[in-house]
């Protein structure tokens, strides 16, 4: 399988990528950190399209047109808010990635960014974050052959390292 995956050091909204992933809250209506910063590079169009889609589940995805961002799609996904580890957190996660990747397939998108969902206002720890990531984007990947790239876009440089250990322990099988 010819898929790329990846990590890199970027702010989302800049990237040319057919989708990229938000980490929304399930009122789909805007928010802080990656939600803010995609709905005013996007513009006022995004936030219109989403009051249409009745929300979204915590686990689940929904597709929007990108608007004013180089990115042609978003994809909205709910990550879960880290209340300790044993409350389902990591596979509603990992269904985060999950559910993005099927939208994304289903949609003939071939190439998307994902941000590090749940690490930032909803406290996911990056490392364990990371690790669910690698592994639930690694998995799906083998049912959805014809997606050609996936990035991960780490917003600082020590996220970029955590991604970087969690995708060489992956591909050497080391430490899993
Ligand atoms: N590009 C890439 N990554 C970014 C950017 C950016 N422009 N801005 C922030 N990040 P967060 P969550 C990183 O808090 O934890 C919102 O209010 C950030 O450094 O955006 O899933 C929503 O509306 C972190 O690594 O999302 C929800 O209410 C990662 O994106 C809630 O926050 C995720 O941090 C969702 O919380």
């Amino acid at each position: 399988m010819a898929t790329r995956l990846r990590a890199l050091r970027a702010d989302i909204t800049t990237l040319s990528v057919d989708a990229i992933v938000n980490a929304a809250n399930s009122s789909l209506l805007g928010g802080g950190g990656v939600d803010g910063a995609i709905h005013r590079a996007a513009g006022p169009e995004l936030l219109a399209e989403c009051r249409l889609l009745g929300g979204c589940k915590t686990g689940d995805a929904k597709l929007t047109r990108g608007y004013r961002l180089p990115a042609k799609h978003v994809i909205h996904t709910v990550g879960p808010v880290w209340r300790g580890g044993s409350s389902g957190e990591p596979e509603l996660l990992a269904s985060c990635y999950r559910r993005s990747l099927e939208l994304a397939a289903a949609n003939g998108i071939l190439s998307l960014a994902f941000p590090s969902i749940s690490t930032g206002v909803y406290g996911y720890p990056i490392e364990l974050a990371a690790a669910v990531a690698v592994d639930a984007v690694h998995s799906s990947l083998q049912e959805f052959a014809a997606i050609e790239e996936v990035v991960f876009c780490c917003f600082s440089p020590g996220d970029l390292l955590v991604y970087g250990r969690a995708l060489n322990s992956r591909t050497t099988g080391a430490a899993r």
